[in-house]
């Protein structure tokens, strides 16, 4: 889905708007994907309502939340070595905090946590947000507290969320929780349970609310968005038992997209993650009739060989990944397509992975977020499938992979050099404080000179240069967008 984010790096902590009343302190940290950094801002605001504010200081926090993602092995040792920081404050500054882990790792290891590590007090599965004032009230009374049960409704759908630290301008709405998907190399079914779809009318609310409140951009996110499908709720498989008059009131993906459109026709929304297998003709039709709806699209394959999609239960072929591929550009031309790919899966061969060097260079992605296989425990591949491939080798073929991509995107970006393309503004650049960072329709960075221009301006700049990952260039003026 999903983007795997600041995996590597400390995460993020977080802050948001002051709760007048307010004396405890939250310092709350997330690592994994959008869904993570989303879902701390539901619980952000759950917690608001217990009488937490955020800090960005561990030392004064009486709650220290973790946010964590199990999607690879690495993911949960970076999680590992932030509870002995945890600790090390809790030793030496801060007696009385408590820690608590929320997200994949929590559904996941359930109370091993506790026993594994001494420092926590609460564990808390993707699911189970709601019933945290509960289980607070038993850590305040001495007690671990625990709860990992997974939800075939929630969807958090009637929770307005804080917004953490956030630029003003972009923002992330989920639409579907879990997935049911089943790819055998994931963990997140197992983590995040079953799909499911949230109510249109609140997905519409809070995109109202958004704007309002002087946000420009959204991004639907799910772990699998075009797998949306509602009719008043539950699973899928329900609705094809439904009768005809449910189904003739039911939003499928393209139909959201329709109304988000059309709900703030001068807000921009993008959406993450969609898998092949789902991706249907009429969200690309809703695409290329709405300017609005950016020109961008996230589109994992993992693979491209056939023998090894069907090993990953990826169900579609690599013949049919690029069907869809030459529908998106021929319905939207300029439209920019980034990968997800996975290099050495159990008996993957060096044609396998030549395979999926040769449909990299059929497809030319945009950008790509590439990864060395991690057998992950109770996934179908670790229990059907010896880990075979050695590290060197998985890491010789991620690298090249890598390097492919990187000739593609310098090869993308260049293509824009010359053109004036509409960039709303989001932040300082990172680089300079005399220039502005935004982001093009196609999702790639562009950084300007400031000018009189600010954050939040939808703005025409003139692209002059690039890197692999960047655009320079200059503004012309406001875009009619404003
Ligand atoms: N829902 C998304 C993916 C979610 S996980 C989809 O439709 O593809 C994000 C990415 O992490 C995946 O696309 C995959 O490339 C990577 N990933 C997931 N499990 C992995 C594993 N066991 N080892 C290595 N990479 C993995
Ligand atoms: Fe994972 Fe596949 Fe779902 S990668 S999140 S099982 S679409």
């Amino acid at each position: 889905m999903e983007k795997i984010i600041n995996e590597n790096k400390q995460g993020q902590s977080l802050t948001l708007d002051k709760k007048e009343g307010n004396t405890r302190k939250l310092f709350i940290e997330s690592y994994g994907c959008q869904m993570n950094f989303s879902d701390s801002e539901i619980v952000a605001s759950i917690l608001n309502e217990q009488g937490y504010n955020t800090t960005q200081n561990l030392e004064e926090a009486d709650l220290v939340l973790v946010n964590t993602c199990s999607i690879r092995d690495k993911a949960e040792q970076t999680v590992r070595k932030r509870l002995e920081k945890y600790n090390a404050v809790k030793q030496n500054q801060n007696p009385n905090m408590k820690v608590g882990v929320l997200g994949c790792m929590a559904e996941r290891l359930k109370s091993k946590f506790l026993e594994e590590e001494k420092i926590v007090d609460l564990v808390v599965g993707p699911d189970a947000y709601k019933d945290l004032p509960n289980l607070l009230a038993e850590v305040e009374d001495g007690r671990d507290a625990i709860n990992v049960i997974l939800s075939k409704e929630e969807t958090y759908g009637d929770i307005a969320p804080v917004r953490l630290n956030t630029n003003g301008v972009t923002a992330f709405v989920s639409i579907t929780r879990g997935c049911d998907n089943m790819c055998t190399f994931c963990v997140v079914p197992f983590t995040r349970g079953r799909e499911r779809s949230r109510d249109p009318q609140s997905i519409i609310e809070e995109i109202n609310d958004l704007w309002n409140k002087g946000y420009k951009e959204v991004t639907l996110l799910g772990q699998n968005v075009d797998s949306f499908l509602w009719y008043g709720g539950g699973l899928k498989k329900d609705f094809e038992k439904a009768s005809d008059m449910q189904k003739a009131t039911a939003v499928n993906f393209a139909m959201l997209l329709d109304m988000c459109a059309n709900a703030q026709p001068k807000m921009r929304f993008r959406f993450s993650t969609s898998n092949p297998q789902d991706f249907t003709m009429d969200v690309i039709e809703a695409m290329a009739k709405h300017r609005n709806i950016c020109n961008y699209i996230h589109l994992p394959v993992q693979s491209g060989s056939n023998r090894i999609l069907k090993e990953m239960n990826r169900l579609h072929t690599r013949e049919e990944y690029f069907l869809l591929i030459d529908n998106i550009k021929r319905l939207i031309p300029d439209c920019a397509i980034s990968q997800d790919m996975i290099a050495g899966f159990p008996t993957e061969t060096e044609e396998d992975h030549q395979d999926t060097l040769s449909l990299m260079a059929y497809v030319k992605y945009d950008f790509g977020f590439m990864f060395a296989y991690s057998e992950r425990p109770g996934t179908l591949a670790e229990r059907k499938m010896e880990d075979d491939i050695p590290n060197a080798i998985k890491k010789r073929r991620l690298n090249e992979i890598i390097a492919l991509q990187q000739e593609h995107s310098l090869m993308r970006t260049k293509q824009h050099i010359g053109k004036t393309e509409e960039v709303l503004i989001e932040k300082l650049s990172k680089r300079s404080d005399q220039h502005w960072s935004g982001r093009n329709t196609q999702n790639t960075v562009v950084v300007f000179p400031k000018g009189d221009y600010k954050v939040g301006d939808f703005v025409n700049v003139k692209i002059t240069d690039c890197t692999s990952a960047t655009l320079i260039g200059e503004a012309v003026g406001y875009s009619d967008n404003n």
